[in-house]
């Protein structure tokens, strides 16, 4: 048999983005994982190796790429053999996509590696999903489909699923403080409220729709005037160090919004252009450095390709 082998990059992934729980999520340029995918004699998918974690599962029934893989295999009803080689760029529990990343490189990896039996790249979210699942805990696609689609995505509906592509405004970056504590999005969700009053929702909901209008009206202030979480973000934000502190640094230094990305730690901005989001980069770095907890930041503008085959 001749021996294939693929290697894909898929972005880490800022979701929520304030007002929208569960349904909104947007791909910056780095970090990202890479996975080597090889096509093996012995049929199923193993993981070979992870280089840059050692906390992440080497069981194929834990490993959130080997199980989303592993769901296309069978959904294909394919005996082949694939050993997955996964370099983790993205910490695990950094709130910007971590498992997303590897289960959607994963996914694409081993439909390439099959032949492309699905032709429309939307139709590989469901199998991406299940790997981000057992890592989540919820079945939920706002990390999985812009890593895999890029630019900013809503997702309209889960079960059936229904995603909407929104691309980005042209001068959008942001700016990611990733604090080096980490919080699991299953314990994370436990602390979200069952029920919320008509009131909030009202808020909430007018808040996304004005969001989703500014995205694609590339109008940046009513994107600003429109980062506003009432519901998910109070009942998350004591979770995360400093995460007030770092959201007003971020506001007063010229962002046009901020907030927690994904379940946490991670805390974004959102700015017009480069050089303000150097200036907030710095402020929130500067205003970091009181908390004596190691972080990593990234500055990035929207990335628009997604998931991408790196061609040696
Ligand atoms: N929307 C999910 C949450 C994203 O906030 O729980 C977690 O990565």
């Amino acid at each position: 048999m001749m021996s294939k082998s693929i290697r894909v990059y898929s972005p880490a992934t800022v979701s929520n983005v304030t007002c929208g729980f569960d349904v909104l999520g947007f791909a910056i340029e780095k970090p990202g994982d890479t996975i080597l995918a090889e096509q093996s004699a012995r049929p199923g998918v193993r993981i070979k190796e992870i280089v840059g974690s050692d906390s992440i599962p080497l069981n194929p029934l834990e490993n959130v790429a080997s199980v989303a893989a592993q769901a296309l295999v069978n959904h294909v009803d394919s005996k082949i053999g694939i050993d997955l080689t996964i370099y983790k760029n993205i910490k695990a529990g950094s709130g910007i996509g971590s498992s997303a990343s590897s289960a959607v490189a994963a996914t694409f990896a081993t439909n390439q590696l099959l032949g492309a039996p699905i032709k429309n790249t939307f139709d590989l979210i469901p199998f991406a999903m299940q790997g981000e699942q057992i890592a989540s805990g919820a079945f939920h696609a706002d990390n999985v489909a812009p890593a895999l689609l890029g630019g900013f995505i809503i997702v309209r509906s889960n079960d059936p699923l229904d995603v909407v592509q929104l691309g980005a405004p042209p001068e959008l970056y942001t700016v990611v403080i990733h604090p080096d504590v980490q919080i699991k999005t299953s314990e994370s969700r436990k602390l979200l409220p069952a029920q919320v009053p008509l009131k909030s929702l009202v808020t909430q909901t007018g808040n996304l729709a004005g969001l989703v209008a500014g995205l694609l009206q590339h109008d940046y202030d009513l994107i600003g005037r429109s980062m506003i979480d009432i519901i998910v973000e109070p009942a998350r934000a004591a979770t995360i160090p400093g995460f007030k502190e770092l959201k007003q640094t971020a506001l007063d230094a010229g962002a046009l919004g901020a907030g927690i990305s994904g379940s946490g730690p991670s805390v974004f901005a959102l700015c017009k252009g480069e050089a303000s989001a150097q200036k907030v980069l710095e402020e929130m770095k500067r205003s970091y450095q009181n908390f004596n907890i190691p972080f990593d930041t990234y500055i990035s503008p929207i990335n628009k390709k997604g998931t991408i085959e790196i061609i040696d």
